[in-house]
This record gives structure tokens, C-alpha cells and sequence, in this order.
């Protein structure tokens, strides 16, 4: 087991080495944040106090990690993010327009074909004349061309997960909340939603937040930043390398 952890921290390592600079830069402050949570304290109806006085920030776009244990609370931190619920002491700072893609796509996405499913998610007031050409855009990002009149159901759970991230693109959302979006799906489908998500966070043009709650460590090497949810609160952000190394020695304690 100790090779196993050693030799996949190399992986991780010679990866990590390639970013280095640029998760530096990221860690980094620049003013005004993207997400700002200041001392947030949370409990559900029934008693349950998920969140403790919890602060962070995210100061840029780009691709930013969770991990934390079940029931750490990690679901409900996004469920505050975009307001189903709200703290019940604390503020949250979010301009930025959220979009949800969970773990299971059949519980997202809602309509027969992908053209009627991205329909459902362009906002109200872009014009009719637009539409067609924005869905074409969204469907070329997730790697999806000449998919507009697939029925959902024939599409694989990767090529769900692209198209729920469509949904996001189109609906003009400039932070995605991943909640395990590759808990269900094997590596290579796995590593496409990686990409897709990569990409988007890091383009040069118009970079968006994304973040990424994962059980799976080995994602750890792809994000700018990650943290770990634990006792009610996140720690502060750190690279994905550190973050891997931190929980796999705690795992062989
Ligand atoms: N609707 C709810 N009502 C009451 N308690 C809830 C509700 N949703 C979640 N909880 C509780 O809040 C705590 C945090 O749950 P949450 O789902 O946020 O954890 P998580 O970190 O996302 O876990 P996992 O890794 O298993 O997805 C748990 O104790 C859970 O039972
Ligand atoms: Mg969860």
C-alpha cells in the first residue's frame, strides 16, 4: 500500500510540477473575491450543525477542489452557495451566476433530446434568432458536435455529464458546483469530463469558477487549489498534490 500511495504522489508530483507556477500565481490574492464565505454557521431543522462559523474565499477562476469525509458537508455547502438554503448566521459574497451538476445525470437531466434539454436552460431573454447557434457553441465545448437530436437516453454517462455541463454554458452560468460529477463513470469517461471542465475554467478568453467535490484523490492532480471539509469548516486552500499527501497519510495512520 505504501508503494502504491509513494508512486502515485510521483505521478502526482511530475504533474503538479508542470502547474506549479501557475497554482502559485492562482493561491494567490489579486482583491475583490468570486465566492466569499465569512463565518457561516449552519444547521439543518433537526439539529444537525454541518457548518461552524466556516470562512473562504475563492479570489479567481479556475478549477477548485473539496474533499472531506461523508456527512462532512460538502452537499450542504453548495446547497448555501446557490441560496436553496441559507446560513443561519454568517454572509456569503457570490456574484457569480451557479450552476448545479450532480452525480447521477438521470437526475438532472429532464427533457428527450439534447437540442429540447439545452432549450430548457437558455435564459428567457436571449432572442429566439440566437438560440440554435448558442446551443451549436455550447455543444462544440463539451465535445458533443452533431449530438443536437440524440435522445438522452442513448448518450453514455460521460457524454451526460458534457451535456448537463452544456446546460451550464448555455444558461450563462459562470460557476459550476460539481457535486462528484465522476463518482458514476469509468476512467476514460472520467477523465473527458475532467477535460471539458479544465478547459473552461482555465481558457484565456473568459476563464469560469469551477468546484469540484470529490472522493476520487486521484482528480486532485487537475485542480488550481484544493481543500479539505472537515469538523464544519474548509482548511485553506493548498495544491492538489499537498492536499493527496496530507489525506493518504492520514489514510495509512
Ligand atoms: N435535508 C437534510 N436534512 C437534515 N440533515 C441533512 C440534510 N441533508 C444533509 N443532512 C445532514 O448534514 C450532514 C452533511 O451532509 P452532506 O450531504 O452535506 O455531506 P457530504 O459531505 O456531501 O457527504 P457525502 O460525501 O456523503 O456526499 C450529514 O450529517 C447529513 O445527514
Ligand atoms: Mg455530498
Amino acid at each position: 500500500m505504501k508503494r502504491l500511495v509513494a508512486a502515485l504522489a510521483n505521478v502526482l508530483d511530475s504533474q503538479w510540477r508542470i502547474n506549479n507556477n501557475r497554482s502559485d500565481l492562482i493561491l494567490e490574492q489579486t482583491g475583490s473575491s468570486y465566492l466569499e464565505f465569512d463565518q457561516v454557521s449552519f444547521s439543518w431543522p433537526n439539529g444537525v450543525r454541518v457548518l461552524d462559523r466556516c470562512s473562504f474565499s475563492i479570489l479567481k477562476p479556475g478549477l477548485w477542489m473539496l474533499v472531506g469525509e461523508n456527512g462532512s458537508g460538502k452537499s450542504t455547502l453548495f446547497r448555501l452557495i446557490n441560496g436553496v438554503i441559507s446560513p443561519n448566521r454568517g454572509k456569503i459574497y457570490c456574484p457569480l451566476k451557479p450552476s448545479m451538476v450532480y452525480q447521477n445525470p438521470d437526475h438532472q437531466l429532464l427533457m428527450p433530446t439534447c437540442k429540447s434539454e439545452l432549450m430548457l436552460s437558455i435564459p428567457k431573454t436571449i432572442p429566439y434568432s440566437n438560440q440554435y447557434d448558442l446551443i451549436q457553441a455550447a455543444l462544440e465545448k463539451v465535445y458533443l458536435v452533431d449530438m443536437l437530436d440524440r435522445p438522452i437516453h442513448t448518450l453514455s454517462g460521460g457524454q451526460k455529464q458534457r451535456l448537463a455541463l452544456a446546460g451550464a454554458i448555455v444558461s450563462k452560468s459562470n460557476l459550476l458546483l460539481l457535486d462528484e460529477p465522476t463518482a458514476l463513470l469509468d476512467p476514460q469517461s472520467q477523465n473527458s469530463v475532467l477535460k471539458v471542465v479544465k478547459k473552461l475554467t482555465s481558457s484565456t478568453s473568459d476563464p469560469i469558477t469551477a468546484i469540484w467535490v470529490t472522493h476520487r484523490l486521484e482528480e486532485l492532480q487537475f485542480c488550481d487549489g484544493a481543500a479539505i471539509v472537515k469538523n464544519g469548516a474548509i482548511s485553506s486552500w493548498n495544491s492538489g498534490l499537498k492536499v493527496f499527501q496530507q489525506l493518504k497519510s492520514l489514510a495509512l495512520r
